[in-house]
């Protein structure tokens, strides 16, 4: 499927990268329905110098193009901006054919090389700011921690201005043509890479934007799909602005009880529970938030708004209901860690699994309440007033921890 196809970014900088238009799952986890490329490059420097490689399986392909440009025992570094194997791969049979090269890093890029590759090499680490000579050129790198690894940095090459951004400004998307310019349209794996892969870290995001919004940028090259050299600007605006709305602020007074319910037992057991809440300070806004035939989109839309979460589930078959696992898997520990969270429910004769509630709450990092409330079959008397004082009590800790007083 590969041809050993080059592209000269700049006359001393070719695209080395493979194209994987196959691919159909990325990660597990991506839906990669126009395939992807795994993006490399060749700097014909005095110093020969390679940024990241690619995916372990396109070795052979890679090799033919590197070894159209070079001698491979020529290359001086090797620039790792991330550490995953889809970018580095490829290193451990590149280095036999370069004896030469001197990895270059982050300090976590290295200590996950060595773990990766469990053979010595050499290798330099840089920091944010740190240039690196390649004699007739200068590479600056840019600290750019947390996208979407604690490795990750990108690399700057001060002569030819192209920044190298390994999977910021990525996306699956594979093309013949390789240029933005010449792809076609591709603003929706664009974004679908974004809110996949970079989203959860889009606070990291904004500060490496402030680190190279000053740069005198010719093409950003990332480490996925199209070259972005003519509509650089264009992806650099949409990437502060999807991190923009993803950090949008959870609304202080927002409680989300969300819950599934078979015979409305649970469901009664919210409307309690809201009502304590409301009881607490009116000014709280508890939501009811029924989890059934909702996407997740929607959970995760709610959960961003929220500042706190009740999450109730029947006991069906000594477990939990799969909305409530799907729920958690939707929790995002960066930025909802420390967010007020408690459990509730109803089961009929053994409560004991609901602690599986509280577990994920805590596994989480969400700040558990310290209490449940889990009710036999349906409430009466007593599990209304128990509903109900733990709302009540909920709201109060709610207000504590905003500081806000009960009127
Ligand atoms: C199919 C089914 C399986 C159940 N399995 C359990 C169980 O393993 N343990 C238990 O304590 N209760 C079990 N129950 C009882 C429910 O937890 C109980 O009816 C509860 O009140 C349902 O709450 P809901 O109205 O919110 O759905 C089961 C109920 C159903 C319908
Ligand atoms: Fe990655
Ligand atoms: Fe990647």
């Amino acid at each position: 499927m590969n041809d050993t196809q080059i592209l000269e970014l700049t006359p001393s900088v070719n695209w080395i990268g493979v194209l994987d238009p196959d691919l159909v799952t990325f990660d597990v986890v991506m839906a990669t329905q126009y395939g992807t490329t795994y993006n490399s490059y060749f700097i014909d420097a005095e110093k020969k110098t390679v940024i990241d490689t690619c995916k372990e399986q396109f070795w052979p392909v890679y090799e033919a193009k590197l070894r159209k440009l070079c001698n491979p025992a020529e290359i001086q570094y090797i620039i790792i901006n991330h550490t995953e194997p889809d970018h580095s791969g490829s290193l451990a049979n590149l280095l036999k054919i370069a004896p030469d090269a001197t990895v270059v890093g982050t300090g976590n890029a290295i200590r996950y090389l060595n773990d990766l590759l469990g053979f010595e090499f050499a290798h330099l680490i840089v920091k944010d700011g740190t240039q690196l000579g390649l004699g007739n050129k200068t590479l600056q790198f840019i600290g750019a921690p947390n996208l979407h690894w604690p490795d990750t940095m990108y690399t700057y090459l001060q002569e030819d201005r192209l920044l190298f951004t390994c999977d910021s400004f990525g996306c699956h998307y594979s093309h013949k043509g390789v240029f933005d310019d010449q792809v076609g349209g591709f603003d929706d794996a664009f974004k679908y890479y974004y809110d996949v892969i970079l989203k959860p870290y889009s606070k990291f995001m904004l500060k490496a934007i402030e680190k190279i919004r000053h740069l005198d940028i010719l093409m950003i090259c990332p480490g996925h799909g199209p070259i972005l050299r003519t509509y650089w600007k264009k992806y650099f605006d949409i990437t502060e602005q999807y991190a923009t709305a993803a950090m949008q602020l959870p609304n202080k007074n927002k409680v989300l009880i969300a819950y599934v319910s078979a015979y409305q037992n649970t469901g009664k057991l919210a409307e309690l529970i809201a009502e304590g809440i409301r009881q607490a300070d009116p000014a709280l806004e508890p939501e009811l938030f029924n989890l059934e035939g909702v996407s997740l989109e929607e959970v995760e839309q709610k959960l961003i708004e929220a500042n706190a979460y009740i999450i109730g589930s029947p006991i069906i078959n000594q477990n939990i209901l799969l909305h409530i696992y799907q729920l958690f898997a939707m929790v995002n520990p960066i930025r909802d860690r420390n967010k007020l969270a408690g459990a509730f429910g109803s089961y009929g004769w053994s409560g004991d699994v609901m602690k599986i509630i509280e577990q994920n709450i805590q596994s989480l990092k969400l700040r558990f309440f310290g209490e449940s409330v889990f009710i036999k079959f349906s409430p009466h008397e007593d599990g209304y007033r128990q509903c109900i004082n733990y709302g009540r009590a909920f709201g109060l800790k709610m207000l504590e921890a905003t500081g806000c007083e009960a009127e």
